[in-house]
């Protein structure tokens, strides 16, 4: 037996001394100090001169991995890698901060991929986290393992904020990894950690955002019985207006948000012109299209709303042809986002019923807003209208 045997051999001892439950084979032998039946943590393969299997039940000091794999390695006649602090450097390097966490996503699995050479890489989003970026990711209902873990060819790496469960990361490496690879991931995980987090923050905003104009809608949904539901609708159905359109991520997040609090103004509105079932007069009716003012000059003492959803409350009763309310806009002057709520608004309005009115069906409210094309509503829209809600 060479050296690198009896090294390897001596740290097994050394193993079974600190009472770590380990499972070692080397060629045909089996070394093992396994208690329990707990959760194989880290398992690897070595296949070179030599074959060496090595599975640990928890997690190993970083420098032992480290000496570990390089006496095996040496034992198995493979090659080894270069200086870890070296990998680590060159990782910090490639990491590029940024705000937006699908781009720091992005990065990380790019360097991530580059470092070890993997084949494959995913991310995977907790099915319980809510943001505004879900639908970009692949979600998960598993329940997220607190540590590092790896299986011969696949690691997967959580990525717990806070005690909140954010998703983890899976990498795929065909030909194995190994103990080196393992402790270099646990390296690393301090900055892939800090990286999501900083870009976290935007994502934090928007959370904090979304439940707050939840409860707008709640606080409508009270005095307007239907409301949470009808801005649903307009809801999904904007998601893919944008989407059809092209939208910028942002815009869609404002479509989203808009979507939510556009008749917001209508809590100052008295609750018998809301619910009235008879035709109104013109002073209640002049009431009624105050909610628009009311709703902007509530929605702007909350400065952390963007103005592109501002707009869209005080604008969403616009008509094309200028007959629209507050100003009297037309055509393009109104702004777009506020012109898709606007219409996906008297849209599904047509499909329920009203106090004053029965509800239509689907082919009859397409048809009405067809007729108003080009005249209360953009032509493009509201053939994109027709594209959106074809499956409905
Ligand atoms: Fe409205």
């Amino acid at each position: 037996m060479n050296k690198f045997h009896n090294l390897l051999l001596e740290n097994i001892n050394t193993l079974k001394l600190l009472g770590i439950d380990f499972r070692i084979i080397i060629d045909n032998e089996i070394y093992e100090n396994s208690s329990s039946n707990k959760k194989e943590h880290i398992k690897v393969q070595y296949k070179g001169k030599h074959y060496v299997e090595i599975v640990f039940f928890e997690n190993i000091d970083y420098i032992f991995l480290l000496s570990l794999d390089s006496i095996v390695k040496d034992f198995c006649s493979i090659k080894k890698e270069k200086d870890i602090d070296e990998k680590i450097l060159n990782f910090i390097s490639n990491l590029k901060p940024n705000i937006k966490f699908k781009k720091t996503i992005e990065n990380i699995k790019k360097t991530l991929k580059s470092t070890f050479s993997l084949d494959e890489i995913k991310f995977y989003l907790s099915a319980n986290t809510k943001f505004f970026e879900n639908i970009e990711f692949i979600t998960s209902t598993e329940r997220i393992i607190p540590y590092i873990s790896c299986n011969i060819d696949k690691m997967r790496i959580p990525v717990i904020l806070e005690n909140l469960d954010l998703g983890y990361f899976v990498l795929i490496r065909n030909k194995g990894f190994t103990l080196y690879d393992y402790a270099l991931i646990y390296k690393l995980n301090d900055y892939i950690k800090k990286n999501i987090e900083n870009s976290f923050l935007e994502n934090k905003f928007n959370i904090i955002l979304d439940k707050s104009l939840n409860v707008l809608t709640i606080i409508l949904e009270t005095r307007v019985p239907g409301a949470e539901k009808h801005c649903e609708n307009i809801l999904k159905s904007a998601i893919k207006f944008g989407e059809i359109l092209n939208l910028s991520n942002k815009n869609i997040q404002n479509l989203k948000f808009g979507s939510m609090i556009f008749d917001i103004g209508k809590i100052g509105i008295p609750e018998k012109i809301l619910s009235k079932k008879g035709e109104l007069t013109l002073e209640e009716n002049n009431l009624i299209k105050k909610h628009v003012i009311y709703g902007y000059n509530l929605v702007s003492k909350i400065p952390t709303i963007p103005e592109e959803v501002k707009k869209i409350v005080l604008y969403h009763h616009e008509k094309w042809n200028g007959e629209g309310y507050p100003e009297g806009l037309t055509g393009d002057n109104i702004p777009l986002l506020a012109q898709i709520i606007g219409l996906l608004d008297t849209y599904y309005s047509l499909l329920e019923d009203r106090p004053y009115r029965s509800k239509l069906p689907k082919t009859k409210a397409i048809e009405l807003i067809d007729s108003y094309s080009d005249v209360f509503f953009n032509p493009i829209l509201v053939d994109v209208l027709k594209e959106v809600v074809k499956n409905d």
